[in-house]
């Protein structure tokens, strides 16, 4: 009963923004301290820290001197290399990729490769494991998934970004669907699975509207065929992983982002829907956290397990400066709004799963 006040209180606390000026935003600042929106610890990127949108490789030919540091497999690679064209923002967020060097190196010996992602907490990962990357369809010129008829001017950059989170939202009924399987497979009770399904009609409703916005600020697509996955292992801990990381955390902060996202908007039809979508993704915050006490008791090994992770998390989620909220919804503070996610709600959460057992 504590954890549910808790989190209740956490939550609504947290999804009450407004389009936050400059100096409420930049919260890590200090006299002293950084003064640009760059992260205060650049923070080393690794596949875990935010469920990513887009993501994609690169390879380049190994540094002419030897870098240092170098990647532990292969010293002559940096750590981690510019971007190509298309992609200087992805900076922070790549890391160095042993195995498609080792890979690539078969035609190229002088390859050194690399994965980078955008951070995307517009929906709930579509993905192989949790360290996997996360799976998108691609997109297709076609008019179905646009529902509604809103009336925008048109914007390239606005098109793009609500594209980006349709196609997150999309991927998102798969992971639904996903998570349906894990949970029968674990002899989950029928509440858990009717939410769960729930959820997975929420995030269709998600794509659509959208899709709707983009098509409205002139974008007009959908989704082609999204991979099938398979479902590499189902166990008590790995689903409670997984469920920390890609719904307490991950949807708590689409819920902040969306939130934060519609009270950045002028437009009454848009605010409504943006507004209508933080609602839902609060809810599948809240049913995230259903589900772990459930597996706290299928599995003595789960709560050990959610401290380790959530000692992991507050380890690599570093602390950021941010710029203010905006209907397009800077990185730093997408990881700015995980970050808070996870110290108002998911670290004490996990710490009143702890005190409950
Ligand atoms: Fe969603
Ligand atoms: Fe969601």
């Amino acid at each position: 009963m504590f954890l549910f006040r808790l989190r209740e209180a956490c939550l609504v606390a947290l999804i009450a923004p407004g389009c936050a000026p400059v100096a409420e935003s930049a919260e890590s600042a200090s006299p002293s301290g950084p003064t640009s929106a760059e992260p205060e610890t650049p923070g080393p990127p690794t596949p875990y820290d935010v469920p990513s949108c887009p993501s994609g490789h690169f390879c380049v030919d190994a540094p002419k001197e030897k870098p240092d540091p170098g990647a532990p497999e292969f010293p002559e690679c940096a750590t981690t290399a510019t971007p190509p064209t298309g992609l200087e923002d992805v900076g922070p967020w790549i890391s160095f990729d042993p195995g498609l060097t080792k890979t690539t190196r078969a035609t190229d010996a002088d390859a050194c490769c690399y994965e980078w992602f955008r951070p995307c907490p517009g929906g709930r990962p579509y993905r192989e494991t949790a360290e996997s990357s996360p799976q998108l369809a691609p997109r297709v010129p076609r008019t179905d998934w646009a529902s509604g008829a809103l009336r925008l001017a048109p914007d390239a950059e606005k098109a793009a970004w609500w594209a980006d989170q349709a196609a997150a939202e999309h991927a998102s009924v798969a992971a639904f669907s996903r998570l349906t399987l894990q949970l029968l497979a674990l002899g989950a009770p029928p509440e858990l699975l009717e939410l769960v399904q729930v959820a997975g009609m929420d995030e269709i409703r998600h794509a659509r509207d959208l899709w709707a916005l983009a098509a409205a600020y002139g974008r007009t697509e959908g989704p082609g065929r999204l991979p099938l996955l398979t479902i590499v292992e189902v166990s008590p801990v790995v689903l409670a992983i997984e469920t920390l990381r890609d719904g307490c955390l991950g949807e708590g902060a689409a819920a902040l982002m969306i939130s934060e996202s519609a009270a950045c908007v002028a437009d009454p039809s848009v605010k409504a829907i943006l507004e209508a979508i933080a609602e839902d993704e609060l809810n599948h915050a809240r049913l995230s956290w259903a589900i772990l006490r459930w597996l706290v008791d299928v599995d003595s090994e789960v709560l050990s397990a959610l401290n380790e992770e959530c000692e992991r998390m507050a380890r690599e989620l570093p602390p950021v400066l941010a710029p203010p909220a905006a209907e397009i919804m800077p990185l730093e503070r997408q990881q700015l709004l995980k970050r808070r996610v996870f110290e108002a709600i998911v670290r004490p959460g996990v710490g009143a799963l702890v005190g409950e057992a």
